[in-house]
C-alpha cells in the first residue's frame, strides 16, 4: 500500500538552522519538568514575551511542584490573576499535588496524560522536553508549519486528524529521536520566526524547497480554517460592599466553569438580557443595604463570548462575611481578582456625582439606587 503520507523535510536541517537561530527564552535548557510543564501551561494561553515576567515571578514564588502543591489555592489563583484562563490554574494546581503524592513527575507522555488537566499537547511537550520521549506536541506552530510543509488544504479543526500523525513521523528520522527536545522547540520557534500565519520569511527558511506550500505558492492561505461560530454575549450586575474600612466583600466562584475558583465581586448570574437593578436585587450579597448603581458599563471579551458588567455599590457595616464570602481591603482585591471581574473597578473611578445624579433619573432608566 502506497505510504499516505509524503516525505517530510529532512529534521538534521531544521537542527542546524535551530543550533544557530533559537531564541533566548527564560526555559530554555531547563531539565526540571516541573519549570517546562509551567512554561507549558503558560504559553498555551500568553504570548512569550508576556510569559517571561510572569514565569519568573510564579517561580520565584513558587520554586518546586511541592511548595505549589503544599500552596493554599488562594495564593496559586492570585499569582495567575491577569494570566486568564483559571481552569488552568486550578490543574495546574491539582496537577502539582498528585506529582508531589507521588514523589515526582511520570517520565512518559501516558503518565503525564493521566495526570489532571495535562492534555495531549501538553503531555507530548513535557515527554519531549523534559524526558528525551521520541513525541510530537501539535500546537498553533506546528499546525501552520506540518500543515504548509505538505499543502494540506483540508480546513481545520477536521484537518488535526492528518496533521497529528504527519507530525508525529518526523520521530521516524534519527536526528529528530536524537534530540526530541531541541527539535520539537525549533518547530515551535521555525513557527513563531519565519512560518509566521502573514506574510511567512520562506526566503530564510531552512526547509525552503522541502515546502509544497511554498512550491504551489499556496503559503500564505494555510492552513484553513474553517469559520469559526458567532460569539456570544452576556450581562452581568455585580454588587460591590464596602465595610467601614474600606474593605470589598469578595466572592468565590464555583469550582467548574468560567473563571472557576477565582475570586469574583458577587453578582446575578450572567445572562442574555442586560439587567435592571431591580431584577438583580435578589442575588446581592448582604441584605438591606442601599445599592446605587454606578455609571458606566464594563467590558470584558472572553474567547467565546463578550461579557457587559454593571457595577452596584454600597456601605456595609461592619459584620461577618456571608458563607464562601470574604472582606478583603482594596489592594489585596485588585490584585486578587481576575481581570474580568477587576475591569468592574474602574467604575469606581467614575465621579461620584454622576452616580447620585443616577439615583434622581432613576424611574426613567436602569441607573437606580434600591433598597435590598
Ligand atoms: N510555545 C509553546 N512551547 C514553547 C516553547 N517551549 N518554546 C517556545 N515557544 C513555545
Amino acid at each position: 500500500m502506497p505510504d499516505p503520507i509524503p516525505a517530510l523535510p529532512a529534521a538534521d536541517a531544521l537542527l542546524a538552522w535551530y543550533d544557530r537561530h533559537r531564541r533566548t527564552l527564560p526555559w530554555r535548557g531547563e531539565g526540571d519538568p516541573y519549570r517546562i510543564w509551567l512554561s507549558e501551561v503558560m504559553l498555551q494561553q500568553t504570548t512569550v514575551a508576556a510569559v517571561g515576567p510572569r514565569y519568573a515571578r510564579f517561580l520565584a514564588r513558587f520554586p518546586t511542584v511541592d511548595a505549589l502543591a503544599a500552596a493554599p489555592w488562594e495564593d496559586v489563583a492570585a499569582e495567575w490573576a491577569g494570566l486568564g484562563y483559571y481552569a488552568r490554574a486550578r490543574n495546574l494546581h491539582a496537577a502539582a499535588k498528585a506529582v508531589a503524592a507521588r514523589g515526582g513527575f511520570p517520565n512518559t507522555e501516558d503518565g503525564l496524560r493521566a495526570l489532571p488537566g495535562i492534555g495531549a499537547y501538553t503531555a507530548a511537550a513535557v515527554a519531549a522536553i523534559a524526558f528525551g520521549r521520541p513525541t510530537v506536541p501539535v500546537d498553533g506552530n506546528v499546525e501552520r508549519v506540518v500543515s504548509r510543509i505538505l499543502a494540506i488544504r483540508d480546513p481545520l479543526p477536521g484537518a488535526r486528524k492528518i496533521i497529528g500523525p504527519a507530525a508525529a513521523r518526523f520521530m521516524d528520522q534519527p536526528a529528530a529521536r536524537d534530540r526530541p527536545g531541541d527539535f520539537v522547540q525549533a518547530l515551535f520557534d521555525l513557527g513563531a520566526t519565519i512560518c509566521t500565519p502573514r506574510r511567512p520569511a520562506c526566503a530564510i527558511c531552512p526547509w525552503r524547497g522541502a515546502c509544497a506550500a511554498q512550491r504551489l505558492g499556496i503559503q500564505d492561505g494555510l492552513p484553513v480554517k474553517a469559520p469559526k461560530a458567532a460569539r456570544g454575549h452576556r450581562h452581568g450586575l455585580h454588587f460591590l460592599a464596602r465595610d467601614p474600612a474600606g474593605r470589598m466583600l469578595l466572592r468565590q466562584r464555583p469550582p467548574e466553569g468560567l473563571l472557576g475558583g477565582m475570586l469574583e465581586i458577587p453578582g446575578a448570574p450572567w445572562r442574555e438580557t442586560p439587567w435592571t437593578l431591580e431584577e438583580a436585587l435578589p442575588h446581592a450579597p448582604l441584605p438591606g443595604l442601599d445599592w446605587v448603581l454606578r455609571p458606566g458599563i464594563a467590558h470584558h471579551g472572553f474567547t467565546h463570548m463578550d461579557l457587559d458588567m454593571l457595577l452596584a455599590t454600597a456601605d456595609a457595616p461592619d459584620a461577618p462575611a456571608p458563607e464562601g464570602c470574604t472582606w478583603m481591603a482594596p489592594d489585596a482585591a485588585r490584585a486578587a481578582l481576575p481581570t474580568a471581574i477587576r475591569s468592574l473597578l474602574a467604575l469606581l473611578e467614575e465621579p461620584a456625582e454622576t452616580a447620585t445624579k443616577a439615583k434622581s433619573r432613576a424611574p426613567r432608566g436602569r441607573a437606580a439606587t434600591l433598597r435590598s
